[in-house]
């Protein structure tokens, strides 16, 4: 019995290493930049600043293309959110939130005539999409589908990585490389680069055309907290409002996590000694 276990046990690894080999999942592409997140390991949290700074990101520069349909505007005053605060438990009550709400505009119907409106946001409405459909959103991007941000961070085997590694990833292409009109070199956007290169075919070079032109650039935002503008800083604080926006309950989880494994420590060391008490005077 023992032994069919470990075979099947061996078995379900091999196929799993298979299936998820990064050859096969990044498709040419280099792999993710290493990146330090302040929310990684066991008590790991989000760093409010940052996500702060990562929102303002997403909303002057990404938001013009990218929608983040499943967020709500309150979400960002919940716990755990780039504008949480304690004085406000209730996030439609946070004077951050209802801003930033106030500042969109989302499409409605007027209560008595029946008219399709606009009106500003509320806090309980979700992010709008830039284009008013899918057939919109490709015409303005030589074809190209912006992706939904909502889950992006998640969606993508590298995570937030991925998305710092396609905003820094931009290089000039190597001689021999013909980019085609409207697509961009980048090395961590994944592809099939051969039917482009004259070189050798050892040497193709890594990564993909993404339609994306470059959407960052030193200085483009200016940050509230006097933190430098740099690319660099600009990619990473919005990737991790990205992985905040996929994922906002992942302090949440770590801690009750955490407790589980303290409960189930002192259960077993229970366990332990009551089965030690119990079989006190037995002999085995
Ligand atoms: C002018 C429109 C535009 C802007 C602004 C823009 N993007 Fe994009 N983005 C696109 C399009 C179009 C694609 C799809 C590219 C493709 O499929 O070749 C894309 C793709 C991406 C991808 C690759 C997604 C994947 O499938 O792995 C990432 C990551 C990304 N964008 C991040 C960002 C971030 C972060 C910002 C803001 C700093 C941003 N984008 C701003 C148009 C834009």
């Amino acid at each position: 019995m023992l032994r069919k276990l470990s075979v099947l046990a061996a078995a379900v690894g091999v196929l799993t290493v298979g299936v998820a080999g990064p050859a096969l999942a990044n498709g040419g592409a280099l792999p993710a930049k290493e990146v330090h997140w302040s929310f990684e390991g066991p008590f790991g949290k989000f760093d409010q600043a940052q996500l702060q700074r990562g929102y303002k990101v997403y909303r002057e520069v990404c938001s013009a293309c990218h929608s983040m349909k499943l967020v709500a505007f309150r979400n960002l005053g919940d716990k755990g959110g780039p504008f949480y605060n304690e004085k406000y438990p209730n996030s439609n009550d946070n004077p951050w939130v209802k801003a930033i709400a106030k500042d969109y505009e989302v499409a409605d119907i007027d209560g008595e005539t029946g008219d399709a409106i606009k009106r500003p946001a509320t806090s309980a409405d979700h992010f709008p999409s830039p284009f008013a459909n899918e057939a919109a959103a490709r015409a303005s991007n030589g074809g190209a589908l912006p992706p939904d941000m909502s889950l992006l961070a998640k969606a993508r085997e590298e995570g937030p990585a991925h998305i710092y590694s396609v905003v820094t990833g931009y290089k000039a292409p190597p001689a021999g490389l013909k980019v085609p009109t409207g697509g961009h070199y980048n090395q961590y956007f994944p592809g099939d680069l051969s039917s482009a290169w004259s070189g050798s075919h050892e040497h193709v070079p890594p990564g993909g055309f993404i339609a994306m032109a470059p959407p960052l650039k030193d200085g483009l935002v200016t940050f509230d907290d006097g933190t430098k503008s740099t690319l660099d800083q600009q990619a990473k604080d919005v990737s991790a409002f990205l992985m905040w926006a996929a994922e906002p309950k992942l302090e949440e989880r770590k801690q009750t996590g955490f407790a589980v494994l303290i409960y189930l420590l002192l259960l077993s060391g229970l366990l332990y000694a009551s089965y030690k008490t119990v079989w006190r005077n037995e002999s085995h």
